[in-house]
């Protein structure tokens, strides 16, 4: 089996989805969305084929599609629904596998379970997306220390948003991660613009 990359976030809206598509798409990859919350307005997949070019098939089905954009564990509370870690392992891929997990690493599934204790579970490396913006160097140590005191393997930290070299620095050499690169804002952005700014600013081997 090939090993999935999982992807988390600083924050919600980070533009975790839009880099995992450009990563998916590079990387002929299967893209998987365990727990969806929120279906108003398209999912993370739906934006994922759509920005990827990933055929249909490459995209895998949600464990959990929930209907209100909350915290997972709220949302299947008001669904109705208790999240079963058991339905929540990675599946077996012949492709290399990208997943999304939702929010950021300490979003909790449940009442006991967190996406970074799941994780862990998965023994999958890890890569953070993060803002340039202002902010972003408190929450991506605060992420980074949170992966690390489970014991998970981060491969590196992408960026999103305008060029901010010292906060990019900074948060590599006291994080002591691997910056991977930078998406811009893009505009417009569709699939080629995404996926010529993803290759002009990363590298492929650091995903194999
Ligand atoms: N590189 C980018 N260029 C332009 N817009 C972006 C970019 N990344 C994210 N966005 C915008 O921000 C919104 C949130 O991004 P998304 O990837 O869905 O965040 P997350 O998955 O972290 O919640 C997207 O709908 C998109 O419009
Ligand atoms: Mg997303």
């Amino acid at each position: 089996m090939i090993p999935a990359i999982v992807v988390t976030g600083t924050d919600t809206d980070v533009g975790k989805t839009v880099f995992t598509a450009a990563l998916a798409g590079a990387l002929h990859a299967h893209y998987w969305k365990p727990v969806q919350a929120g279906l108003v307005g398209g999912s993370d997949s739906q934006l994922t084929a759509k920005l990827s070019g990933l055929r249909p098939d490459r995209i895998l089905a949600e464990a959990y599609r929930l209907t209100t954009p909350c915290s997972p564990h709220r949302a299947a509370q008001l669904d109705g629904v208790a999240i079963d870690p058991e339905l929540l392992m990675l599946p077996a891929s012949p492709r290399p596998l990208v997943v999304e997990g939702a929010g950021g690493a300490l979003v909790p599934l449940n009442d006991t379970l967190l996406f970074a204790d799941l994780f862990a579970r998965w023994k999958a490396p890890v890569v953070i997306v993060a803002r340039t913006a202002l902010g972003t160097i408190n929450h991506s140590l605060l992420t980074i220390e949170a992966l690390r005191s489970r014991g998970i393997t981060i491969l590196g930290i992408a960026f999103v948003g305008e060029a901010q070299d010292n906060s990019e620095q900074t948060v590599a050499r006291l994080g002591k991660v691997h910056r991977l690169g930078r998406l811009p804002l893009l505009d417009p952005l569709n699939r080629d613009t995404l996926a010529h700014a993803f290759a002009a600013s990363f590298s492929l081997t650091d995903f194999k």
